[in-house]
Protein backbone atom coordinates (compact mmCIF):
# COMPACT_ATOMS: atom_id res chain seq x y z
CA UNK A 1 0.00 0.00 0.00
CA UNK A 2 1.20 3.68 -0.65
CA UNK A 3 0.45 7.18 0.56
CA UNK A 4 -1.37 7.90 -2.54
CA UNK A 5 -3.67 5.03 -2.78
CA UNK A 6 -4.34 5.26 1.09
CA UNK A 7 -4.66 9.04 1.24
CA UNK A 8 -7.94 10.31 2.47
CA UNK A 9 -9.54 13.36 4.19
CA UNK A 10 -12.23 12.62 6.65
CA UNK A 11 -13.27 14.24 10.14
CA UNK A 12 -16.25 15.04 9.41
CA UNK A 13 -18.19 17.00 12.18
CA UNK A 14 -22.21 16.09 12.79
CA UNK A 15 -22.20 14.31 9.56
CA UNK A 16 -20.83 17.65 8.00
CA UNK A 17 -18.07 18.01 5.61
CA UNK A 18 -15.72 18.39 8.54
CA UNK A 19 -12.62 18.34 6.45
CA UNK A 20 -9.77 20.28 6.29
CA UNK A 21 -11.41 23.11 4.45
CA UNK A 22 -8.16 23.46 1.68
CA UNK A 23 -5.29 21.53 1.75
CA UNK A 24 -2.57 24.40 2.67
CA UNK A 25 0.84 25.53 0.86
CA UNK A 26 3.00 23.46 3.66
CA UNK A 27 0.51 20.34 3.05
CA UNK A 28 0.86 20.10 -0.30
CA UNK A 29 3.09 17.07 -0.69
CA UNK A 30 2.02 15.54 2.67
CA UNK A 31 0.76 12.38 0.42
CA UNK A 32 4.48 11.75 0.09
CA UNK A 33 5.40 11.44 3.54
CA UNK A 34 5.73 13.41 6.62
CA UNK A 35 7.60 16.47 6.81
CA UNK A 36 11.48 15.77 7.67
CA UNK A 37 13.09 17.20 10.49
CA UNK A 38 16.53 18.50 10.79
CA UNK A 39 19.63 17.60 12.91
CA UNK A 40 19.71 14.28 14.88
CA UNK A 41 15.98 12.60 14.73
CA UNK A 42 16.52 12.90 11.22
CA UNK A 43 17.70 8.85 10.36
CA UNK A 44 15.55 7.02 12.33
CA UNK A 45 12.27 9.19 11.01
CA UNK A 46 13.56 9.42 7.51
CA UNK A 47 14.10 5.37 7.70
CA UNK A 48 10.61 4.88 9.05
CA UNK A 49 9.70 7.34 6.11
CA UNK A 50 10.74 5.04 3.16
CA UNK A 51 9.56 1.56 5.25
CA UNK A 52 7.39 -0.63 2.44
CA UNK A 53 4.14 -0.06 4.12
CA UNK A 54 2.72 3.69 4.12
CA UNK A 55 -0.95 5.24 4.53
CA UNK A 56 -1.62 8.74 5.00
CA UNK A 57 -4.75 10.53 6.39
CA UNK A 58 -5.79 14.80 6.68
CA UNK A 59 -8.39 15.17 9.01
CA UNK A 60 -10.15 18.28 10.14
CA UNK A 61 -8.85 19.56 13.32
CA UNK A 62 -12.13 18.62 15.13
CA UNK A 63 -13.23 15.82 18.32
CA UNK A 64 -14.41 13.70 15.43
CA UNK A 65 -11.00 13.46 14.17
CA UNK A 66 -9.80 10.94 17.23
CA UNK A 67 -12.17 8.33 16.35
CA UNK A 68 -11.47 8.58 12.87
CA UNK A 69 -8.20 8.37 13.15
CA UNK A 70 -8.22 5.46 15.58
CA UNK A 71 -10.93 3.68 12.92
CA UNK A 72 -8.09 4.29 10.23
CA UNK A 73 -4.96 2.21 12.18
CA UNK A 74 -7.33 -0.37 13.19
CA UNK A 75 -8.23 -1.49 9.60
CA UNK A 76 -4.94 0.04 8.14
CA UNK A 77 -2.90 -2.36 10.47
CA UNK A 78 -5.37 -5.23 9.78
CA UNK A 79 -5.00 -4.57 6.25
CA UNK A 80 -1.28 -5.30 7.09
CA UNK A 81 -1.78 -7.77 9.20
CA UNK A 82 -0.35 -6.49 12.07
CA UNK A 83 -3.17 -6.75 14.32
CA UNK A 84 -0.97 -7.39 17.96
CA UNK A 85 0.03 -3.99 17.30
CA UNK A 86 -3.86 -2.70 16.88
CA UNK A 87 -4.29 -1.57 20.06
CA UNK A 88 -1.63 0.07 21.38
CA UNK A 89 -1.16 1.93 17.88
CA UNK A 90 -4.70 2.80 18.33
CA UNK A 91 -4.26 4.02 21.89
CA UNK A 92 -1.15 6.44 20.70
CA UNK A 93 -2.83 7.65 17.82
CA UNK A 94 -5.59 8.79 19.79
CA UNK A 95 -3.52 10.74 22.18
CA UNK A 96 -1.47 11.78 19.61
CA UNK A 97 -4.41 13.02 17.48
CA UNK A 98 -6.21 13.93 20.36
CA UNK A 99 -3.43 16.44 21.58
CA UNK A 100 -2.90 17.57 17.84
CA UNK A 101 -6.77 18.92 17.46
CA UNK A 102 -6.80 20.95 21.12
CA UNK A 103 -3.30 22.31 20.43
CA UNK A 104 -5.13 23.20 16.70
CA UNK A 105 -7.85 25.17 18.37
CA UNK A 106 -8.21 28.90 17.32
CA UNK A 107 -5.28 28.67 14.97
CA UNK A 108 -5.82 30.63 12.28
CA UNK A 109 -3.00 32.81 11.98
CA UNK A 110 0.90 31.69 11.30
CA UNK A 111 3.03 30.86 8.29
CA UNK A 112 0.38 30.97 5.71
CA UNK A 113 -2.43 33.23 7.11
CA UNK A 114 -6.29 33.02 5.34
CA UNK A 115 -5.75 29.62 4.26
CA UNK A 116 -7.11 28.32 7.40
CA UNK A 117 -10.12 28.56 8.88
CA UNK A 118 -11.29 28.24 12.95
CA UNK A 119 -11.92 24.93 14.18
CA UNK A 120 -10.96 23.46 10.51
CA UNK A 121 -6.99 23.25 10.35
CA UNK A 122 -5.90 19.97 9.35
CA UNK A 123 -4.36 17.07 11.28
CA UNK A 124 -2.07 14.80 9.06
CA UNK A 125 -1.46 11.11 9.91
CA UNK A 126 1.02 9.08 8.90
CA UNK A 127 1.59 5.21 9.65
CA UNK A 128 5.09 3.36 8.11
CA UNK A 129 5.55 -0.18 8.84
CA UNK A 130 8.59 -2.53 8.20
CA UNK A 131 6.00 -5.16 8.23
CA UNK A 132 7.20 -5.22 12.22
CA UNK A 133 6.85 -2.53 13.83
CA UNK A 134 4.74 0.66 13.18
CA UNK A 135 5.60 4.66 12.87
CA UNK A 136 2.87 6.76 13.73
CA UNK A 137 3.36 10.04 12.82
CA UNK A 138 1.24 12.83 13.64
CA UNK A 139 1.23 16.61 12.48
CA UNK A 140 -0.31 19.62 13.86
CA UNK A 141 -0.19 23.76 12.32
CA UNK A 142 0.56 24.92 16.15
CA UNK A 143 4.65 25.90 16.66
CA UNK A 144 4.81 24.88 20.66
CA UNK A 145 6.04 21.75 21.02
CA UNK A 146 4.51 18.80 23.38
CA UNK A 147 5.74 18.72 26.87
CA UNK A 148 5.60 15.35 29.05
CA UNK A 149 4.09 15.94 32.15
CA UNK A 150 4.73 14.20 35.91
CA UNK A 151 1.09 13.39 36.52
CA UNK A 152 0.28 12.39 39.98
CA UNK A 153 -2.59 9.70 41.09
CA UNK A 154 -4.88 12.94 41.56
CA UNK A 155 -4.09 14.27 38.19
CA UNK A 156 -6.75 15.09 35.51
CA UNK A 157 -4.88 16.33 32.21
CA UNK A 158 -1.42 15.27 31.42
CA UNK A 159 -1.58 11.70 31.24
CA UNK A 160 -1.58 11.31 27.56
CA UNK A 161 2.56 11.62 26.70
CA UNK A 162 2.98 9.59 29.77
CA UNK A 163 0.77 6.66 28.34
CA UNK A 164 2.75 7.39 25.06
CA UNK A 165 6.05 7.25 26.47
CA UNK A 166 5.59 3.85 28.86
CA UNK A 167 3.66 1.83 25.44
CA UNK A 168 5.36 3.18 23.10
CA UNK A 169 8.95 1.82 21.92
CA UNK A 170 10.88 5.38 21.51
CA UNK A 171 8.73 8.62 20.62
CA UNK A 172 9.39 12.31 19.63
CA UNK A 173 8.70 15.20 18.01
CA UNK A 174 10.28 17.85 16.03
CA UNK A 175 9.80 20.82 13.84
CA UNK A 176 9.83 20.28 10.32
CA UNK A 177 12.63 21.65 8.24
CA UNK A 178 10.66 23.18 5.72
CA UNK A 179 7.23 23.32 7.00
CA UNK A 180 5.22 24.95 9.49
CA UNK A 181 3.77 23.38 12.60
CA UNK A 182 5.30 19.81 14.38
CA UNK A 183 5.42 16.55 14.05
CA UNK A 184 4.98 14.41 17.11
CA UNK A 185 5.90 10.63 16.00
CA UNK A 186 6.08 7.41 18.10
CA UNK A 187 6.81 3.84 17.00
CA UNK A 188 5.10 0.70 18.12
CA UNK A 189 7.25 -2.74 18.31
CA UNK A 190 10.90 -3.19 17.48
CA UNK A 191 12.25 -2.06 13.79
CA UNK A 192 13.44 -5.14 12.17
CA UNK A 193 17.84 -5.15 12.72
N1 LIG B 1 0.42 18.52 19.76
C1 LIG B 1 0.71 19.34 20.78
N2 LIG B 1 0.94 20.67 20.55
C2 LIG B 1 1.23 21.51 21.55
N3 LIG B 1 1.35 21.13 22.82
C3 LIG B 1 1.16 19.84 23.11
C4 LIG B 1 0.82 18.87 22.12
N4 LIG B 1 0.70 17.66 22.72
C5 LIG B 1 0.91 17.88 24.03
N5 LIG B 1 1.19 19.17 24.28
C6 LIG B 1 1.49 19.80 25.56
O1 LIG B 1 1.97 18.79 26.40
C7 LIG B 1 1.15 18.67 27.55
C8 LIG B 1 1.05 17.24 28.00
O2 LIG B 1 0.30 16.48 27.07
P1 LIG B 1 -0.51 15.21 27.58
O3 LIG B 1 -1.15 14.59 26.41
O4 LIG B 1 0.41 14.37 28.39
O5 LIG B 1 -1.55 15.82 28.59
P2 LIG B 1 -2.90 16.58 28.32
O6 LIG B 1 -3.25 16.53 26.87
O7 LIG B 1 -2.76 17.94 28.94
O8 LIG B 1 -3.96 15.75 29.16
P3 LIG B 1 -4.57 14.29 28.84
O9 LIG B 1 -3.82 13.74 27.66
O10 LIG B 1 -4.35 13.50 30.09
O11 LIG B 1 -6.00 14.55 28.52
C9 LIG B 1 -0.19 19.29 27.15
O12 LIG B 1 -0.89 19.81 28.26
C10 LIG B 1 0.25 20.39 26.21
O13 LIG B 1 0.64 21.52 26.93
MG1 LIG C 1 -3.25 14.67 25.86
Amino acid sequence: MTFSSMSGRTGAAGGGMGTASSVTAEGANSSAGPPLPAGQEARAVSAAVAWPLRSYLELGALPTAVPCARLHVRQVLWEWRLDALAETAELMVSELVTNAVRASADLTTGQYPGQRLAGMTPVRLWLTSDRSCVMIHVWDGDQRMPIRQEAGPEAENGRGLLLVDCMSAAWGSYMPERSSGKVVWARVGEAKP
